[in-house]
């Protein structure tokens, strides 16, 4: 089938998803625009998410797209709703949606066939400042962080990862727990990066599973070799991971920090400029002592605190469906009021998430519709919204 005819069937396909707000069909609503196909029957186009959607409309397009004979692969540049022009019930306008080509100046690292989308939300923000130096092909970095182990910071940056891929911004994941690298497991990922380049200048391919660029010292380890590294180590590393992995061009980067606010933090922020971090807290008000540190550490490094998240609140008796506050409850909430930085969100206790880190899917992709799942997708969008309303770098 010539490409023409394959973008006429994937736009017949998509007419047959109906947006349950509005009733009609996604073509006819103007949600769709900007379809493209190529020779090798890769397709994409922008979808104009409206604030109320559901985030499952989004997945249902791309499989639509996805079951179309000739079609290779899809690739959504999802524009996600503005609060200022939703209300009014504003269309999308017309190309407003078009991710912007890849053109002149796209640097080394991209990734063929993965256009980049410059900024979060293609068309409503300016392009961001090129990063200087370090990850220059990445638009925002975010790293999550919090006081103390076990608190749930794998969990919170595999999901917010996994959701930022699904709204179909180009998503990497870095894993800087090199003490404890877990996020291999829960991306269920057991593969070995393999290397490209010339020798002398080899650079490793992050690994790709949901739809987010992965790299973490747990690929490179033997199974079970404790990482046991010093300060002065952790530095080198975690530059090596920068420089050393061809990311490409990412519209968001999320790394996962080891717990504490020591060597690791210190040196990322001395290796690339964040655009934020975000705490991980439980909701005993014990714990916060050591969140509070955290942020009282990355705001003397002038790095911006983008919020706190509660994480294993309330747990739901399976069968009488009392809630029970196992850890108690709002110390994450009432330090993010003590300190002015935003709270982000409270995570139940849920069965879901512990399933899902054993099956190595994120619960944002396997459970959406369990307490934590949806927590965590309103969450993610929460530091997404927050992430494109931050002003381009300098
Ligand atoms: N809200 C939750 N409900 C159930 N289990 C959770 C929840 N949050 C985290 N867990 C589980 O707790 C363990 C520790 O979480 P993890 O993200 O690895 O913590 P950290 O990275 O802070 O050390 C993991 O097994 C994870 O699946
Ligand atoms: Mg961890």
């Amino acid at each position: 089938m010539s490409t023409n005819g394959i973008a006429a069937a994937v736009k017949r396909a998509l007419a047959g998803v109906v947006n349950p707000v509005t009733g009609k069909d996604v073509v006819a609503g103007g949600q769709v625009a900007d379809l493209e196909v190529d020779e090798a029957g890769r397709t994409r186009f922008a979808f104009a998410l409206r604030k109320g959607d559901p985030g499952a409309l989004v997945r249902k397009a791309r499989a639509a797209a996805e079951g179309v004979d000739g079609v290779s692969g899809v690739k959504v540049s999802v524009q996600l709703p503005q609060t200022a022009t939703a209300e009014s019930g504003a269309e999308m306008p017309s190309g407003a949606a078009a991710a912007p080509r890849r053109g002149r100046g796209a640097p080394a690292g991209t990734v063929p066939g993965q256009p980049h989308q410059a900024g979060l939300q293609p068309g409503s923000v300016p392009a961001p400042t090129p990063r200087p130096g370090i990850l220059s092909g990445v638009a925002r970095i975010v790293a999550v962080s919090s006081g103390k182990g076990g608190v749930g910071k794998s969990m919170v940056a595999t999901n917010v990862a996994a959701h930022a891929a699904a709204r179909g911004l180009a998503t990497g994941l870095l894993d800087a727990d090199i003490y404890g690298p877990n996020i291999p497991v829960m991306f269920g990922e057991e593969r070995r990066p393999s290397v490209t380049g010339a020798k002398g200048s080899e650079m490793i391919v992050p690994l790709e599973a949901h739809g987010v660029r992965l790299m973490s010292l747990g690929f490179l380890l033997e199974r079970e070799q404790p990482a046991i590294m010093r300060g002065p180590l952790i530095a080198g590393i975690l530059k090596q991971f920068m420089e050393q992995v061809s990311w490409g061009r990412l519209d968001l980067m999320v790394v996962d920090m080891p717990p504490g606010t020591g060597d690791a933090q210190l040196s990322l922020v001395q290796t690339v400029e964040l655009d934020g971090a975000l705490m991980v807290s439980t909701p005993q008000k014990v714990a916060t002592g050591d969140v509070r540190r955290g942020v009282k550490m990355f705001e003397r490094v002038n790095t911006r605190v983008l919020g706190i998240v509660e994480n294993m609140c309330g747990f739901r008796i399976p069968g009488s469906g009392e809630i029970v506050d196992l850890f108690g409850r709002g110390g994450g909430e009432d330090l993010a009021n003590e300190l002015s930085v935003p709270f982000l969100g409270r995570i139940p206790l849920d069965l879901a998430v512990r399933e899902a880190g054993d099956a190595g899917t994120p619960t944002v992709i396997s459970a959406p519709a369990s307490p934590a799942g949806r927590s965590l997708a309103e969450i993610a969008d929460r530091i997404l919204e927050s992430l494109e309303r931050l002003p381009p770098r300098t």
